[in-house]
């Protein structure tokens, strides 16, 4: 794993743009996995300003996104395919058909799966963009989550609801289920950027990095991946053996 330590937020987001657009310049049609959370609006706003001013066309880019709430659909605010057009996509020139999002609101939730990983499937990520949670999740992939997994529901941990109780006005309202990429949909990518920010990511981060490879840390199975970068800022590398 190739390992980025930067001062604060904005350096991490000036270094995870540099990789990105990097991608997007040197292959105008590709596949990007992107993240919803705090963590990647510093690079997605970088992304805006970039196209703003320098015209970067994302016209034959396509995404995909790594998860979604059950429950939730583009009428609301919470949901993730509404933070993704409000964050990105509506300032990226990006057509909206070549967007992806499992749905949430899908009224057989196990076809809904099998049509997202048939998608994934075709459109392999040039590059998957990741954060982590406080326990270690990648997408919603939580502790004891086989490697094997492709998208799947999954029930929400605790910690989870907690920690994501802050961008909703209750912690009643915080959905319980969610739709995510497996981590072999995660793995399956030909190149992952994973950012972490802040004193709360440090023990996950530390196990990421140096722990044993496990699915009670899922997001320890980067360590296999051939190409992973880690973009991260000196608090949560603060545990680090350096
Ligand atoms: C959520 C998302 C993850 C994200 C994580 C961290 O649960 N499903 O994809 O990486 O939380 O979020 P944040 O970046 O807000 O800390």
């Amino acid at each position: 794993m190739k390992i980025i330590v930067t001062k604060d937020y904005e350096s991490m987001s000036d270094a995870a743009f540099a990789v990105l657009s990097a991608v997007v310049k040197a292959k105008p049609t590709a596949v990007l996995g992107l993240a919803t959370g705090t963590t990647p609006l510093g690079l997605y706003a970088r992304m805006a300003e970039d196209h703003r001013k320098n015209h970067t066309s994302y016209a034959g880019v396509r995404t995909v996104n790594l998860d979604e709430y059950v429950g939730l659909g583009p009428e609301s605010d919470q949901s993730y395919v509404y933070f993704m057009r409000e964050n990105l996509f509506k300032h990226i020139g990006i057509p909206q058909e070549n967007t992806n999002i499992a749905n949430g609101k899908a009224a057989d939730l196990e076809a809904e799966c099998t049509r997202y990983n048939a998608l994934l499937a075709a459109l392999q990520q040039d590059i998957q963009v990741l954060g982590i949670g406080s326990n270690g999740h990648i997408a919603f992939n939580e502790p004891g989550t086989p490697f094997g997994a492709e998208t799947h529901v999954v029930r929400l941990a605790e910690s989870t609801i907690r920690d994501n109780a802050r961008l909703f006005a209750r912690e009643e309202d915080v959905p319980r289920s969610a739709l995510t990429m497996g981590l072999k949909n995660i793995m399956h990518a030909r190149r992952v950027l994973i950012l972490a920010n802040g004193a709360n990511k440090a023990k996950a981060v530390k196990g990421l990095v140096e722990g044993p490879v496990t699915e009670q840390l899922p997001a320890s199975v980067l360590q296999l991946h051939p190409d992973c970068t880690l973009v991260v800022d000196e608090a949560a590398a603060s545990l680090l053996a350096r």
